[in-house]
């Protein structure tokens, strides 16, 4: 009864929220309060003039309600008053000890920068605050922009020399997220390494600080900059949840950092490892967008704002996308051995499974028929491909299905003519190694002259061909940065200018070709971050396809990235790590994203081909719930021997659950899986994939679903099952 009481006096404080304006400013206390259906978040100007943080949390609606900021006394010669406060983006200078969102030298040395709040305007759903140094005119712009309907506050910065002469940044964040003040607090956070990418982490915050960052010129599979924090005791369905995510692909940092005053503060923004960037007089630099909001019902909830943000606010086309086809990739059938024959034929099994775009991998290009050559010469191979590529697109249209191309443009092998004629366009130091991984050096995509040859190529490939679809790859890290035509000033400029030009390249693309999608792929899961979701229709969240290493990429995956991006191909067995597991397990579990077939389909028998048709049959049932619906992670794999994931449409018309069991012990039945999601007092019409429902009622009530819930009969190793509920109208 208390659960329902609070959960109503929930629900009336989002509709005050939503009614509440998203940005409001009392101009007598200077206080800002920034408002979401779920959320609030509010700052105010003390009388020193320094921008301090006064909330995050559940959504407020009254701004008067606040107390001004004040500054803080000092509580010793060694507690001085700054590290007692919550700057919002403090920069280093004066008596701050903590990590800075802001660092600089100046051309004489001087690095002292003390910000005051100088103005701010409000426009819409957004608000600049413009700080200055209490000396010279070193402005930062702080944006904020709210997503009232989406429980999602964006923010970023820019930092704009405005004096006469040259700075050094030597750390430009986005943003510092403030926590209530408290201890006590969990962080998650998803780390890995190709092929076992986002692996779940939680663990306790102490005192000092934790550093997620990737060095490695890309976002990076060992760390995702994405993190949740919670107070220590939220669960997937309950608890208070503060998390965020950091749009940039290229050298990121986030620093979870406890200091002594029971405070906890997340910073993040471009990685100050290696970094110096110069501004001359009159430049500014934009930070990335760094994005947060707050959940009072877990991480399942969190998840779900975010991915719902995600669909609609950050994916190229938004509302409007269409819902990703079903796709097949000739990789893992053929690797580099690509011919128009063997393709066509590939081509004709995918069509009669029901395929819908069909992606020709690796081994199409230049000298390609290994990963020790070719790479950087992108004209089609004229002993695989005598027509060109036109003989095999327009055998794949007649099939009705669109065509992808897999092209890694970043990369040059030493052994192509274009490493022959530009040596110095791959990345290195003068007179030092080169080091190469795959056999391939990474491009100095920084550089204006490399942009436009890659713009130029894939611009042609997508005017010339029919392309639907480019999986855009980038097979290993940057190394040994240098970029020695520029100035030594300018040289670590690379990093950052290196992601402009990406980004800039895929903008410019897209403009050109508005019918074109592109996936993201970095080795797998190299490259997935909001900043490329920007610009991209699909991530391959890793090379490792294997069913039940995948169901745990997968968990991982969806605390931060809606299912809908998330490339999931059914392949053969036994697979990379040596385990075979059925048809059915793998196709269920990659029905559970956009679904991908990457098998050899040669070698289908002719069972394999009914169940490869029904699957993708049933997938195209169920495949906007899935990936416009809302998730519901019900048993994790990482905790005993079930694993089961609920998906309920936007409509709460359809709702499909999967159930895999992957390690029987003893003769145990599998737990009710109690669902969630569903309208209590509707009827649903089950219906088992398999006849592994216990239930036989041909309807159930949402509340028996939720309260009793569902029991179905897996046994063994790898059993697996799935139900569609459709709402009885
Ligand atoms: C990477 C990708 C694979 C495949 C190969 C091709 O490993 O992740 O899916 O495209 O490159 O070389």
């Amino acid at each position: 009864m208390r659960h329902l009481a609070s959960s109503l006096l929930l629900a009336s404080l989002s509709a005050f929220a939503l009614a509440a304006q998203p940005i409001q400013y009392v101009e007598s206390r200077k206080i800002f309060l920034l408002t979401t259906r779920d959320s609030s978040y509010a700052m105010g100007v003390d009388l020193n003039g320094e921008l301090q943080h006064l909330y995050w949390g559940a959504a407020l609606w009254r701004a008067d309600d606040l107390p001004a900021a004040v500054p803080r006394r000092e509580l010793s010669s060694f507690d001085p008053p700054a590290m007692l406060e919550r700057e919002e983006f403090a920069a280093w200078g004066g008596t701050r000890y903590y990590e800075p969102a802001l660092k600089l030298t100046r051309a004489d040395g001087n690095r002292d920068v003390v910000l005051r709040y100088l103005s701010h305007t409000m426009h819409d759903n957004a608000l600049d605050i413009t700080l200055k140094d209490i000396r010279d005119d070193i402005q930062v712009v702080l944006h904020y922009r709210v997503y009232p309907d989406y429980g999602i506050l964006e923010r970023s910065a820019t930092i704009v020399n405005r004096t006469a002469k040259p700075l050094m940044l030597e750390s430009a964040q986005s943003a510092t997220w403030n926590l209530p003040a408290g201890e006590g607090y969990q962080l998650t956070y998803l780390t890995g390494r190709w092929a076992a990418e986002t692996q779940v982490n939680h663990e306790a915050i102490h005192q000092g600080m934790k550093v997620l960052e990737s060095r490695k010129g890309h976002t990076s599979h060992n760390i995702n900059p994405w993190f949740a924090i919670d107070a220590g005791d939220a669960g997937e369905d309950h608890g208070s949840v503060w998390f965020g995510a950091l749009g940039w692909s290229g050298n990121w940092r986030i620093t979870v950092e406890q200091t002594p005053y029971r405070q906890v503060r997340v910073t993040g923004g471009l990685n100050t490892f290696d970094f110096a960037y110069p501004l001359k007089a009159g430049e500014s630099l934009d930070t990335p967008a760094f994005y947060a909001g707050y959940s009072a019902h877990g991480f399942g909830a969190a998840s779900r704002l975010l991915h719902r943000f995600e669909r609609e606010q950050i994916a190229p086309g938004g509302l409007t996308s269409r819902a990703r086809p079903v796709l097949y990739n000739s990789w893992e059938a053929t690797t580099f051995n690509v011919t128009e024959i063997g393709q066509k034929q590939l081509a004709d099994t995918a069509a009669k499974l029901g395929v819908e775009l069909f992606v020709m991998d690796d081994g199409w290009f230049g000298k390609r028929n290994n990963d020790r050559a070719g790479l950087g010469d992108w004209t089609v191979n004229p002993q695989k491909f005598p027509q060109g590529l036109k003989g095999l697109i327009d055998h794949v249209n007649s099939l009705g299905m669109d065509f992808g191309l897999w092209v890694e443009p970043e990369m040059v092998n030493p052994d192509s003519d274009l490493y022959r004629a530009h040596p110095g366009w791959a990345i290195h130091f003068p007179d030092r190694p080169r080091s190469e991984l795959r056999n391939q050096m990474v491009l100095n995509l920084a550089r204006n002259d490399v942009r436009e040859y890659i713009f130029g190529f894939l611009d042609k490939l997508a005017t010339e061909n029919n392309i639907k679809y480019f999986k855009w790859d980038m097979n290993r890290p940057l190394s040994e940065p240098g970029w020695e035509d520029q100035p030594v000033t300018d040289q670590r400029k690379l990093w950052v200018d290196y992601v402009r030009n990406l980004y800039d390249i895929l903008d410019r693309l897209r403009a050109k070709h508005p019918k074109l999608e592109i996936e993201s792929c970095s080795g797998g899961g190299g490259r997935v971050d909001l900043g490329i979701l920007r610009r991209v229709e699909e991530v391959w969240a890793s090379d490792n396809t294997e069913a039940f290493d995948r169901l745990r990429i997968q968990e991982g995956f969806t605390q931060a990235y809606a299912p809908k991006f998330m490339s999931a191909w059914v392949t053969d067995v036994p697979n990379m790590n040596g385990r075979s597991t059925p048809l059915q397990y793998r196709f269920l579990v990659a029905m559970q994203g956009a679904l991908g077939i990457g098998a050899n389909l040669n070698k289908f028998s002719a069972e394999d081909t009914a169940m490869a048709t029904k699957m993708v049959a049933t997938y195209k049932r169920i495949r906007n719930t899935v990936q416009l619906g809302d998730l519901y992670r019900l048993y994790s794999p990482r905790n005993g021997d079930i694993a089961a994931n609920q998906y309920v449409a936007p409509d709460s018309r359809q709702s499909v659950l999967f159930v895999f069991r992957h390690s029987q012990e003893y003769s145990t039945a599998p737990p009710a899986i109690h669902l969630q999601g569903l309208d209590p007092r509707a009827l649903y019409r089950l219906e088992s994939l398999d006849n592994k429902l216990v239930e036989r009622q041909p309807q159930l009530s949402g509340a028996y679903l939720m309260q009793a819930g569902l029991n179905v009969t897996l046994r063994g190793d790898f059993d697996s099952t799935a139900v569609i509920l459709e709402k009885v109208q």
